[in-house]
């Protein structure tokens, strides 16, 4: 009875991730990259290595051994996250980089790519190395990107808005790490 109690949870558990699951194309992907601030000048080799670890799909889970994992979008390996709680290198759950929510993989694979480069991605090394990358120039995004919220005029600056510049500049250093 319990046991089949459990079997349901984790049913309805694996169809919330399902659901969650987005498969973008590479126009929308170039435009989520350029909304969370990565730089322009090596976007193309990001969404190769996307395009090449994940297919674009936010769910991508590829499971090597049980304590061998990799995670999401950018194909994060379970060394940088923690199952059940925040954890790992990126002290963050591996869950979070299954959902739709890009946000907290970029800050994730940013800080892989600050420590490791590039090349800890296979697949990038293998295929988007010295290659051709994929064409996002075409994309509408790339040629008028969307707009970039302000830090807000000097007179509003209230102690709240401080905080929020604050972290917003914290988070484009970190996102920007090419710059
Ligand atoms: C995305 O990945 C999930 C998990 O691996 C998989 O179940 C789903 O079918 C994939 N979606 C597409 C469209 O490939
Ligand atoms: C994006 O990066 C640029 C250049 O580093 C910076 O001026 C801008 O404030 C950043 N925007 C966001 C939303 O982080």
């Amino acid at each position: 009875m319990a046991s089949t109690r459990a079997l349901q949870i984790i049913l309805i558990l694996t169809l919330c991730l399902g659901l969650q699951a987005k498969v973008f194309t590479r126009c929308q992907l170039t435009r989520e990259l350029l909304k969370i601030n990565f730089s322009r000048t090596f976007l193309s080799n990001w969404v190769c290595l996307i395009e090449q670890e994940s297919d674009r799909n936010t769910s991508a889970l590829v499971v090597k051994t049980s304590r061998r994992k990799y995670y999401g979008l950018f194909q994060i390996g379970s060394e940088w996250c923690k199952e059940g709680k925040k954890g790992g290198k990126c002290d963050i759950t591996c869950e979070s980089l299954l959902d739709e929510d890009i946000k907290d993989d970029s800050v994730c694979a940013n800080k892989v790519f600050e420590q490791e480069g590039f090349k800890y991605w296979s697949k990038w090394e293998a295929r988007c190395k010295g290659h051709s990358l994929p064409d996002i120039e075409k994309c509408p995004d790339w040629v008028h990107p969307p707009p970039i919220r302000s830090s807000p005029p000097r007179d509003k600056r209230t102690a709240r808005g401080k905080r929020n510049i604050r972290r917003f500049s914290r988070r484009s250093i970190m996102l920007n790490p090419l710059i």
